[in-house]
C-alpha cells in the first residue's frame, strides 16, 4: 500500500487532532503517501482532498476539534452517493482509508470496504459508546469538563443550598454521566441503560436534607430524557429549590487531556500498521491497556455496555 486516506466523521471529539497527526507521520515513516479528506464523507463525494506532508499536522496535538472538519453526510448513505465517493479514491489512487469518528462512521467504513476499499476505524466520540474499546477518544477530555463543571456548580449549590439537575451529553450511552456522577460524588445518577428509579432519587434528596445537607446534585444523561423535564418533576415532588443545566456542545471542545493525546497517538498509529499489513474492515481499540483490533461488522452488531459495577458503587457512595 502507497497511499492512503483519513477522514474525521460525525461528531468531533477532543483528541481527533492528535490521532490525524499520528496517522499522517505514521504513514510518512513508512514512506506512504497521505491524503486528508476534509468534510468527512461529503468532502470525499466532493474530492475536497489534498495530500498532507509531515508540516501539516505540526502544533495540532493539543488543539481540540479536527483540522480535516467533519460533517453527517446524508448523500454518502445511498448508493450513488458512495459510488461517487469511490470514483474520488480512485482518481487520487488512494488504497486503503482511516476513518475517526463513532459508529456512524464506522457504518460508512463497512460499505466501503464490502465494495473493496480497506478501510480501518479509529474510534473518536465523547460518548465512549464503541464496544471493543476501553475508551473512546475525547471521552477523558469531555469528563473532565464536566467534572470541572460540576465543581463549579457544587459552589452556588452549596451558597443557595440548592438541588442541580444537570443534563450531560452521550447520546443513548450513559458513560459521561456515570464516571462524571462518580468522580463528583453526585446524589443521583440518571442513565438510559438503567431504568427511571425517580422515587430513589427523590429518597435520596429527602435523606440528604433530613441529616442537614445545603445541596444536591443529580447528573442526568441526555439518553434518559430532558434536564429541563426532571428539573421541574423534582421541583413538584419535593418543593426543594431546583436549577437545571445542560452542558450541551461545551464537551466537545477543548484541549485534549494527556490521556486523549496519548490514545490517539497510539489508534492513530495502529490503525496505519493494519493497513501495511493488508488488513480491512476493522476498527482499533484498547482493552486493557493492550492494542487491539475487531471485525468491525461485530463491533456494529454489538451493544455497548456501561460498567453497572460503577453505578451500584455510586449508589453506594452517596448513601
Ligand atoms: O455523538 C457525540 C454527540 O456529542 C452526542 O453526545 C450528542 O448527542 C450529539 O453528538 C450531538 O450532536 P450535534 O452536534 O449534531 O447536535
Amino acid at each position: 500500500m502507497k497511499k492512503i486516506g483519513v477522514l474525521t466523521s460525525g461528531g468531533d471529539s477532543p483528541g481527533m487532532n492528535a490521532a490525524i497527526r499520528a496517522v499522517v507521520r505514521k504513514s510518512i515513516f513508512h514512506d506512504m503517501e497521505v491524503y486528508g479528506i476534509y468534510n468527512g464523507y461529503q468532502g470525499l463525494i466532493d474530492g475536497n482532498i489534498k495530500k498532507m506532508e509531515i508540516g501539516s499536522v505540526g502544533d495540532i496535538i493539543q488543539r481540540g476539534g479536527t483540522i480535516l472538519y467533519t460533517a453527517r453526510s446524508d448523500e454518502f448513505r445511498t448508493e450513488e452517493g458512495r459510488e461517487k465517493a469511490i470514483a474520488q479514491l480512485k482518481k487520487f489512487g488512494i488504497e486503503g482509508l482511516i476513518v475517526i469518528g463513532g459508529d456512524g462512521s464506522f457504518r460508512g467504513a463497512e460499505k466501503l470496504t464490502q465494495k473493496g476499499y480497506p478501510c480501518i476505524g479509529v474510534p473518536g466520540t465523547i460518548d465512549n459508546d464503541i464496544p471493543g474499546t476501553d475508551f473512546t477518544i475525547g471521552f477523558d477530555t469531555a469528563l473532565n469538563t464536566v467534572i470541572e463543571a460540576i465543581d463549579k456548580i457544587r459552589d452556588t449549590a452549596t451558597s443557595h443550598e440548592r438541588t442541580y439537575v444537570v443534563e450531560v451529553m452521550g447520546r443513548h450511552a450513559g458513560d459521561l454521566a456515570l464516571w462524571a456522577g462518580l468522580a463528583d460524588g453526585a446524589e443521583s445518577i440518571l442513565i438510559p441503560e438503567h431504568a427511571d428509579d425517580f422515587e430513589d432519587v427523590i429518597e435520596r434528596l429527602k435523606r440528604g436534607k433530613d441529616r442537614g445537607k445545603k445541596h444536591s446534585i443529580i447528573v442526568l444523561a441526555e439518553g434518559v430524557g430532558s434536564g429541563m423535564d426532571f428539573g421541574q418533576r423534582i421541583k413538584d415532588a419535593t418543593n426543594l429549590e431546583t436549577r437545571v443545566t445542560v452542558l450541551g456542545h461545551t464537551q466537545r471542545g477543548g484541549s485534549p487531556t494527556a490521556a486523549d493525546r496519548v490514545l490517539a497517538s497510539r489508534l492513530g498509529a495502529k490503525a496505519v500498521d493494519l493497513l501495511l499489513e493488508g488488513k480491512a474492515g476493522r476498527v482499533v481499540g484498547i482493552q486493557n491497556n493492550k492494542l487491539v483490533d475487531h471485525d468491525i461488522l461485530e463491533i456494529l452488531d454489538e451493544e455497548h455496555q456501561v460498567d453497572f459495577q460503577m453505578y451500584e458503587l455510586s449508589k453506594q457512595l452517596s448513601i
